[in-house]
């Protein structure tokens, strides 16, 4: 189980002579993720999900809050001290063509993390040697066709392979998936998403998804949560399905109304509920981040911030102090 409280990251951005501006990248998320689940983080571009999957994966230090791997709380470690309870947490990047070195062959890609772990358990050269064939394998790669090519000798959907069988190398619990397909030809997409849920259900490692595209969410792991994130905060929180076909936050909802045809799940003569507009920082920091944006804002939205939370009646968390005025106007199709 991998588990965050209240994590808060803020970046002091350099830039002009007065010294650059903050960026208030998360503030107080929580999450938890049990092993062999399935959890998607989705939101807009600069909401805030690289930086929490990198805190997640040991990669970036956080202001304040905690994790907790299997129990254990990262905070009162030293960072020599996490790194075990950090590898456990492999991510895999969204560019599979920087994500390997050019000028080593797949075998000196996967002989590296390997060989440390030789080291570490006393293992010998042909124990390498057949793991790195069986992680390959596992990754839908012919180990002899393979093994000895260089990244561009390989197609960006074989490379994203290559990046998954190298995390794998050191039996990781949880993959972190950030746009692990953004940047992958259309065409060889679904087979890498069909790799992440195959390898979910054959090693029982978890899956973290993170994606700007509800349809991938909702692929990955029906079964999973959805986390709906705004400027750095979760305003929504619930199993996938319940959360794409019954959206209580407006962020949310026009999230969702932007996608058409979700895998089948249409939602048809949905209007957008507020019109989505890039991030703009300058916006006023008190009251709910989301309420310059919301239709359905009142003089408390704007003056209060709405914390995640649940309402009778209502399957999900979400945090908006409103939820019963929206199921009629976001769904004027359904026949209420
Ligand atoms: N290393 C960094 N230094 C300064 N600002 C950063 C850094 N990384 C991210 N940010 C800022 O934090 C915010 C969240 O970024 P990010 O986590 O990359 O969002 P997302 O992955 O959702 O697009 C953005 O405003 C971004 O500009
Ligand atoms: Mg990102």
């Amino acid at each position: 189980m991998i588990t965050g409280n209240g994590i808060t990251k803020t970046f002091r951005q350099r830039g002009d002579v007065l010294g650059g501006r903050e960026v208030r990248a998360l503030r107080g998320v929580d999450f938890a993720i049990p092993r062999g689940g399935a959890a998607s983080f989705i939101g807009e571009s600069g909401c805030g999900k690289t930086t929490l999957g990198r805190i997640i994966a040991g990669l970036e230090t956080y202001d304040e809050g905690e994790i907790g791997i299997d129990g254990t709380s990262m905070s009162p470690l030293t960072p020599k001290q996490r790194q075990p309870h950090f590898r456990k947490i492999q991510m895999i990047h969204q560019d599979p063509y920087s994500a390997l070195n050019p000028t080593r062959t797949v075998h000196q890609t996967l002989g590296a993390p390997l060989a440390l772990r030789a080291r570490q358990t006393g293992r010998s050269r042909q124990w390498m040697d057949e793991r790195a064939a069986e992680v390959l394998s596992l990754v839908g790669l012919d180990p002899g066709t393979v093994l000895s090519r260089y990244p561009h000798q390989l197609s960006g959907g074989m490379r994203q392979r290559v990046v998954i069988a190298r995390a794998l190398t050191v039996d990781p619990e949880m993959l972190v998936a950030d746009e692990a397909v953004s940047m992958i030809d259309v065409s060889l997409r679904l087979g890498i998403l069909a790799l992440l849920k195959d390898l979910r259900e054959r090693l029982g490692v978890s899956v973290l998804f993170i994606t700007h595209d509800v349809a991938t969410a909702r692929y990955i792991g029906d079964d999973g949560e959805l986390y709906v994130i705004y400027r750095g905060q979760v305003v929504e929180r619930g199993p996938v399905d319940t959360v794409i076909a019954d959206p209580v936050h407006p962020y949310t909802q026009s999230l969702l109304s932007a996608i058409p045809v979700l895998h089948g799940l249409e939602r048809p003569g949905e209007q957008p509920v507020v019109p989505l507009e890039s991030l703009d920082e300058s916006q006023p920091d008190t009251g709910c981040l989301f309420a310059r944006r919301c239709p359905f804002r009142s003089g408390r939205c704007e003056s209060e911030r709405p914390a995640l939370g649940a309402t009778r009646g209502v399957p999900q968390e979400h945090a908006c102090f409103h939820p019963e005025r929206r199921s009629v106007i976001a769904r004027p199709m359904s026949g209420v």
